[in-house]
């Protein structure tokens, strides 16, 4: 069953800029924003830049993996999820030889001339490949972002038509990662499933197959940099998602207590965060966080949003265990309207998470 995808029905509106990349290189003399991309919400938030207080807790997989300090570390994990819904995972275990493969498969992608990354280009009413999600209208501002998206797990969702085959070695590294990946999201679930003191099996049974797709995200630099989102704000609708920076130019950024927060991601860590369903499954103890990225002036930034979601045919609510204690505060929702749902929302926040809530 190739095109997972399909069943989400979405409608994107095709841009007439094929590449955000395409526009950054054709301003370059002018340095004139096209006012589609320019964002007049952005200075009214404040940002604050690794202040006291604010460095996003690490979590150590060396740690969780030894019998010796694996319950002080569940513990830092638990609290990380519900203070934060973000955290830097160190000692993952990934190969660093494929991580230095990966990443520079990506920054080769992404440097093709625009006709080959098009061989692969989100088709009309299509979700995978190069291109851009989320745009509904023609008047609708856009983010400052080129990206390639693409199901990645389980192995029979694989389309391969949107797989690259520039550079040679790019499928055979994706589909590396893709399982190195999948695994550790195993391993944490198990560690969270601990945490929250519930059944491994109950919160695994959501995320059978560990279906994933990957979000490969391009950002060129803008010389009116603060004009621009990379990617406006929104939480992630999925289990969780692993961000790893390409190239090691900053532009995360959560909020947290009403504020706007930049992460330094520590050399080598894996950015982890909560997404929407394991929000909705612990029945809000885990926090989805909004987060978006901001644009450099001068250097490009690539990153790979790896995320891991629910089984498609399950329904997603709160665990039933997790009920013992107190009422459900989100509604139950089946797994293939939830994502349609989220991909028919407009990035804005929490806001479609929000929509699921239970007044009590
Ligand atoms: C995402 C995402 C942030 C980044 O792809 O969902 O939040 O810094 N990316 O690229
Ligand atoms: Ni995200």
């Amino acid at each position: 069953m190739a095109e997972i995808f399909d069943k989400m029905e979405v409608e994107f509106v095709r841009q007439e800029d094929e590449s955000v990349q395409v526009v950054a290189d054709s301003i370059r003399e002018t340095g004139e924003v096209p006012e589609k991309y320019v964002r007049s919400e952005i200075k009214a938030d404040p940002v604050i830049v690794g202040a006291e207080g604010y460095n996003l807790p690490v979590i150590d997989m060396s740690r969780l993996l030894n019998p010796e300090f694996s319950e002080e570390e569940i513990a830092k994990l638990g609290s990380a999820c519900e203070q934060w819904g973000f955290f830097q995972l160190v000692n993952h275990g990934l190969d660093q030889g494929l991580l230095q493969q990966i990443k520079a498969d990506i920054t080769k992608f992404f440097s093709l001339p625009l006709e080959e990354k098009l061989a692969v280009a989100i088709p009309p009413n299509g979700m995978e490949g190069f291109g851009h999600h989320f745009v509904f209208s023609e008047e609708q501002k856009l983010d400052w972002v080129d990206l390639l998206f693409l199901a990645t797990r389980p192995i029979e969702h694989r389309n391969l038509t949107f797989w690259p085959t520039k550079p040679s070695t790019f499928r055979d590294t994706l589909d590396k990662y893709s399982l190195e990946l999948a695994n550790v999201s195993a391993q944490l679930l198990k560690f969270m499933a601990n945490n929250l003191g519930v059944d491994q099996e109950a919160l695994l049974s959501t995320f059978k197959g560990l279906p994933q797709s990957m979000r490969i995200n391009y950002y060129p630099p803008c010389s009116q940099a603060d004009k621009v989102l990379g990617l406006s704000p929104h939480t992630d609708g999925v289990g969780m998602t692993f961000l790893l920076q390409v190239n090691d130019v900053e532009g995360l950024q959560i909020r947290k207590d009403g504020k706007w927060f930049s992460v330094q991601a520590m050399n080598g860590a894996l950015v982890v965060n909560i997404g929407d369903v394991l929000e909705i499954l612990t029945n809000g103890r885990y926090k989805s966080i909004e987060h978006r990225a901001v644009v450099n002036s001068n250097k490009e930034r690539i990153t790979i949003a790896v995320f891991q979601s629910a089984h498609l045919f399950c329904t997603i609510g709160p665990l039933q265990e997790l009920l013992k204690a107190g009422k459900a505060h989100y509604k139950v929702i089946d797994g293939v309207e939830f994502t349609k749902g989220y991909f028919a929302a407009k990035l804005e926040g929490r806001r479609y998470l929000e929509s699921l809530k239970l007044d009590i």
